[in-house]
């Protein structure tokens, strides 16, 4: 896919879990009573996690992602037969500290410099944004932390792209959103962001409405996709 700068960007949005931060590193910090079951539990976890956001959303029955995640893991635990005690409240307070990818500071730090925006975007609930932005230590890179419990229902309702909008005072189209989240990334576009998919995981393209406008595997690739302001 083309490596031709976006234009007209004022801000930069960021999906937060599998964007910025490795949800995977919950589990990967429990390894020593999980061995390998990390591998099996991570996927599950989130995927029903993702799966719960969704079905509530259709259902018009919102819980935040704590409960949502919370849920989420009693199911994989009781799939994967993880009956051990401690375990559960571990893996949840860790999901409160979860580890930046490893570009992501110095990304940060170069997009403030080009005198861009930056913004979170998240399912996580404020509490969760906070504790998990504090423990990084990223917190002065980033000038928005936007929450969908504003908006009381989850990705991909439009609502949620909407409140970047609002908060961010930028029309749609000046926002780029990056999300390693493809259904994410597909929702936004459809939304009207420019959106560039961080494509982490080699997923295929989805085939919903939307198309990301650019692809990285690794949001290292982002600065030199993004022209500063025009002032
Ligand atoms: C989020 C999930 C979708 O941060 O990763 O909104």
């Amino acid at each position: 896919m083309s490596n031709i700068p976006l234009a007209g960007v004022q801000a930069c949005v960021f999906d937060a879990y599998g964007t910025l931060f490795d949800f995977a590193s919950a589990a990967r910090n429990c390894r020593d009573v999980l061995g390998d079951v990390i591998d099996k539990l991570t996927p599950l976890w989130r995927d029903k996690q993702l799966q719960y956001t969704w079905l509530r959303a259709v259902q018009g029955r919102h819980a935040d992602f704590w409960q949502v995640t919370s849920d989420a893991l009693d199911f994989a635990l009781e799939t994967l037969a993880l009956d051990k005690p401690g375990l559960r409240d571990r893996l949840m307070n860790l999901y409160l500290t979860l580890e930046p990818f490893p570009e992501v500071g110095e990304v940060l730090e170069r997009l403030k410099a080009s005198g861009l925006r930056t913004a979170i975007l998240s399912n996580g609930s404020p509490m969760m944004l906070d504790a998990v932005v504090r423990a990084s230590g990223l917190g002065t890179l980033i000038d928005a932390v936007l929450s969908v419990e504003t908006v009381g229902v989850y990705k991909p309702h439009p609502r949620v792209y909407q409140l970047a909008v609002d908060r961010l005072g930028v029309p749609a189209a000046a926002i780029a959103f990056q999300s390693s989240n493809a259904w994410d990334a597909y929702a936004a576009s459809a939304f009207g962001m420019q959106v560039v998919w961080c494509n982490r995981y080699g997923q295929r393209p989805e085939r919903l409405p939307g198309k990301p406008d650019r692809t990285v595997r690794s949001l290292a690739e982002l600065p030199a996709l993004l022209r500063a302001p025009q002032t």
